[in-house]
């Protein structure tokens, strides 16, 4: 079922989980992560877009994210990642997504408050909550390029940002990339607290690929209530294909290879799934 508003953001939050939330380019891909929700039994987020669009095209991909999310048995977000055009996102938000994130990272402070304020507004007659983010999280979204962490992010600004925003949940930069680093550097959880402790809403954790168990349960565990993921499942899907087409021949069953790098990524989901919900039964204090 598409799971609309915030009561599971807010339920993930309060308990001490958190959201999967996996980026698609595929049907396939789509699929796996709606099929390993039900799996687990616990809802999920299907990331499709922006940076998709422009393979699959943005009709299709949300088409297929939007029927997945409603032939699903457990609640599953549909979300628009790192978006910067406000035409974009209305565009989503008329599609039917559940939830969008406005990217003015790169913005001045005040440019990103404006852009992110402007997206609150039209999001709300549709129901739809809205991640702003604060901070650089570096890396490309669509390959792993080997980089190192960005500016993190300030707590007095995020305070700030989300008080003048009024956005449900903040993407923050605490040493995570998206891809691999060059030498991967831990999360600096102490920072996450301290923005945690400030921040009244749930945060965002982007580019967990890679990230050791201990490290994504502890950032759970402070205050982050949707996991990003996208190189797992790309590696995963990619892997499959590669495996059941060793040389693509005219007796090549592509039908076959997909149904693979659909199980693949569907492993990938599952255990980051089990990672995330683990922490359930030890409900944060709220700061
Ligand atoms: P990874 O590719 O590192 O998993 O990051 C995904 C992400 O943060 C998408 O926004």
């Amino acid at each position: 079922m598409r799971d609309r508003g915030t009561d599971t953001l807010r339920a993930a939050y309060a308990q001490g989980w958190s959201l999967g939330a996996f980026s698609t380019y595929t049907q396939e891909i789509t699929q796996a992560i709606s099929l390993a929700a039900e799996d687990i039994g616990c809802p999920v987020i299907l990331q499709a877009g922006a940076s998709a669009f422009s393979h699959a095209g943005r009709a299709q991909l949300a088409a297929q994210a939007l029927l997945a999310a409603d032939l699903a048995g457990v609640p599953v977000g549909v979300h628009l990642d790192h978006s910067r055009s406000l035409k974009e996102i209305r565009a989503c938000l008329d599609a039917g997504y559940t939830s969008v994130m406005v990217d003015g990272s790169h913005l001045p402070f005040a440019d990103n408050i404006a852009l992110t304020q402007s997206v609150v507004a039209a999001a709300a007659p549709y129901g739809a909550w809205v991640e702003g983010e604060l901070g650089a999280i570096p890396g490309d979204e669509d390959r792993s390029e080997r980089t190192g962490p960005g500016e993190l992010t300030d707590p007095g600004l995020a305070e700030e940002f989300v008080a003048r925003t009024g956005v449900d949940a903040l993407a923050v930069a605490v040493g995570n990339v998206h891809g691999t680093a060059a030498d991967p550097v831990p999360l600096d959880l102490e920072l996450l607290a301290r923005l945690a402790s400030l921040v009244p809403v749930p945060l965002v954790l982007h580019g967990a690929s890679g990230l050791p168990a201990a490290e994504l349960e502890a950032a759970v565990g402070l205050g982050v209530a949707k996991v990003n993921v996208n190189t797992e499942l790309r590696t995963a899907f990619l892997g499959a294909v590669e495996l059941a087409l060793p040389g693509a021949q005219p007796s090549s069953d592509v039908a076959a290879a997909l149904d693979a790098a659909r199980e693949a990524v569907r492993e990938v989901v599952r255990t980051k799934l089990r990672q995330l919900t683990r922490t359930a039964a030890s409900p944060r204090t709220p700061s």
